[in-house]
Order: structure tokens, then C-alpha cells, then sequence
């Protein structure tokens, strides 16, 4: 059966938007494919640090628990009902299977008992398309640097809908790679945002560790730099270790999204997903590209990390391409981008 169908382009006033991919609840609504109207974000960041690291099974029965209250929350935020949205929107893969599985669940059921368009999304073209949230200026050709806790990728988006995946990495993603660092360090979870404080007190240059695949194309890896942290744990000191780390994973990410730009004769980059909450990540990409010309775009943290925002503009994306859903849309654990391509 079909996940998804084309039909005519259409811009929903209202959409209402369902994300449960990870570890939080969230959800939106968006006006006009511009103006946020409510974003509530029910981050479970709190139930799984003392497990260090995300549990499905916990994060799945949470979601559960929050969405409907945080649904009524957010049409009374906005004094809309969800007979006055246009279209619902709904995160659809890639993520833990039973997490995202209650949002399409929530979000199908929704659709069919109001009678509204359900707009599928891919969780990795939410981060990709919310700097628009902020800067409607953005227009394709631009590359994106796209970067969470599960993936790191290099997308050239050509033409709204045309995305081209140069890059991606072989094994961890930059933020699994933070994550698993402060693990190693005891910094507890989510390890991202404390090996960036605690690289404020360390220096960069401590140690040099390596700039993995520097000179291979777009592709990433991180689990070497990993090791190599691990190694080099006896010999220096937590925060020169972070900052060490955290430097060669900015100049590796800086480096090739740069090059992409150059390769591709872009003028325009944008930063999205979790790691883009990383104030030295933001810093360096938008000198190197004020440096060259290339105008930057990052989204403020709200909508870096996992948010309903960034999946309702997604969905307003689709409706663009006149893509929606079918009965039969599902929960993927993976999900390549645009699986709507080859399926409708
Ligand atoms: O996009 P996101 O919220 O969830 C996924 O889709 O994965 O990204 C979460 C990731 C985590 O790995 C977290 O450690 C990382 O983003 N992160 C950061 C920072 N804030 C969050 N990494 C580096 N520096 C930060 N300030
Ligand atoms: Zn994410």
C-alpha cells in the first residue's frame, strides 16, 4: 500500500504539527508558512539521564502520556481549535520505531476524524528546512549542514523538493560523538551542550587529535576521534580534552560544508539540528562563510534541537509539492530523505 499521494499544490493556512522521534514531545502550529504561532516542547531529557542515554521503551510510553494534554495546551495557547487547522503534519521516521509510531498513530487518527490533510514528514528534512523558520529569505540552491545526535549529512537542496545527499557519515553522527564523549568523561546526558561548557575552561590546541577524512570528499566519521579521545584521556585534563575534541569535530564539519559550497557555486549555508546548538560550530561556520561571501543561516536554539516548528514548516513544504499522506502512512526506524519520490 502507498504511504503517500500527489495531488495539486496547495499553502494550508494552519498547520498543526506532532513530533515524537526521540526524546521529546512536540507540537505546533504554524501560520501561513511563516509565523509560529505555539511550539511546546515536552523534553523527557530529565527521565532518561539517569540511564545515560535515551531508553525507547520509556521515551515511547512518555510520549504517549504528553501528547494529547500537550495538544489541548498548545489550540488553547493559540485559542485555535483543530477543526480551524488546514492541514495536519506529522513526523513519520527516521527514529525510534515506537516513538514515532505514536505520533503517526495521534496524528492519523486526527486527520481522519477532522477531515484533514496529513502532510508526511521526514524528521532530517525538519531540521533541514526550520532555518526558514527565521529566515524566509532562504531561497535554493544552498547547502545544508545538517547535524543531531543520530546523523550527520552534507544536502545540497537544488530546488524546494530537489534535495542531493553529498555526504554522510560512515559510522557515529557529531552529536552521538559529544554524547559519547562526556559519557566517557561523566558528564552525564545529553553530553553535547556539557563537553561545550566545559571546553570554555580548556584549550583547544592541548592535544592534536585527528581531523577524520579530511581529504575524502563529503563523507564523516567520528568514531576514530572517539578512540582517539579515549586514548589521550590519562594525559590531560578533562577540559582540554573537550575543547581538543570539540575543535576537530568544528573543523572537520566547518572544512567540508565550505567546500560543498565552493564545489557546488552556492551562496548560501545553512546549519541545522541538535549540534547546531553549538555555540563554537555556529561561530566558525559563519566567519568562514562571511570570510567567502556566503551568506549563513542557523536557526536560534529553540529550533536546533527537536521541536514541532521545524516539522509544521516541513509540512508546509510538502504541501508545496501537493504530497500528502495516505491511510497507510507509517513509522520508520530509518527513512532515506524524500522517500516520497519513489512512491507516488
Ligand atoms: O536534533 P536533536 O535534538 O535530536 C536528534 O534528532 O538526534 O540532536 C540531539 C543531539 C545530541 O547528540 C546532543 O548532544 C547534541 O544534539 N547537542 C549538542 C549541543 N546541544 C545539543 N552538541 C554539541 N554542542 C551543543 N551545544
Ligand atoms: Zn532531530
Amino acid at each position: 500500500m502507498l504511504e503517500y499521494q500527489r495531488g495539486s499544490s496547495f499553502r494550508p493556512f494552519l498547520v498543526l504539527a506532532l513530533e515524537t522521534s526521540c526524546d521529546e514531545t512536540s507540537v505546533a502550529i504554524l501560520k501561513d508558512g511563516q509565523q509560529v504561532v505555539c511550539n511546546r516542547i515536552a523534553s523527557q531529557e530529565e527521565l532518561h539521564a539517569r540511564y545515560g542515554g535515551v531508553v525507547p521503551e520509556i521515551a515511547c510510553r512518555r510520549h504517549f502520556e504528553v501528547i494529547h494534554p500537550l495538544i489541548e495546551e498548545v489550540l488553547e495557547d493559540s485559542s485555535l481549535s483543530l477543526s480551524e487547522m488546514d492541514a495536519l503534519a506529522v513526523t513519520h521516521g527516521p527514529g525510534l520505531i515506537g516513538a514515532v509510531l505514536v505520533g503517526v498513530t495521534v496524528a492519523k487518527t486526527l486527520a481522519l476524524a477532522f477531515d484533514k490533510p496529513l502532510l508526511p514528514v521526514n524528521h532530517l528534512e525538519g531540521h533541514l528546512y526550520s532555518p526558514l523558520l527565521e529566515h524566509p529569505q532562504l531561497k535554493p540552491p544552498w547547502v545544508s549542514l545538517l547535524v543531531s545526535g543520530g546523523h550527520t549529512l552534507l544536502v545540497l537542496v537544488e530546488d524546494w523538493g530537489q534535495l542531493r545527499l553529498l555526504g554522510q557519515t560512515r559510522d557515529d553522527a557529531a552529536g552521538e560523538a559529544f554524547d559519547k564523549v562526556a559519557k566517557m568523561l561523566n558528564l552525564g546526558y545529553p553530553g553535547g551542550p556539557r563537553v561545550q561548557q566545559l571546553a570554555e575552561q580548556g584549550d583547544p590546541a592541548a592535544i592534536r587529535l585527528p581531523r577524520p577524512m579530511r581529504n575524502q570528499g563529503y563523507a564523516f566519521s567520528f568514531s576514530g576521534l572517539k578512540t582517539a579521545v579515549h586514548h589521550a584521556q590519562s594525559s590531560v585534563s578533562p577540559a582540554d580534552l573537550c575543547a581538543s575534541f570539540q575543535q576537530a569535530v568544528v573543523d572537520v564539519l566547518v572544512e567540508k560544508t565550505l567546500q560543498a559550497a565552493m564545489d557546488h557555486g552556492v551562496n548560501s549555508v545553512s546549519l541545522a539540528g541538535g549540534v547546531a546548538a553549538n555555540q563554537p560550530l555556529r561561530q566558525a561556520l559563519l566567519q568562514q562563510c562571511q570570510k567567502r561571501g556566503i551568506n549563513f543561516y542557523v536557526p536560534s536554539f529553540e529550533y536546533c534541537t527537536d521541536n514541532g516548528a521545524m516539522i509544521a514548516m516541513a509540512g508546509y513544504q510538502m504541501a508545496g509539492l501537493g504530497i500528502t499522506a495516505t491511510p497507510w502512512l507509517d513509522a520508520h526506524a530509518s527513512l532515506p530523505l524524500q522517500s516520497w519520490r519513489n512512491s507516488c
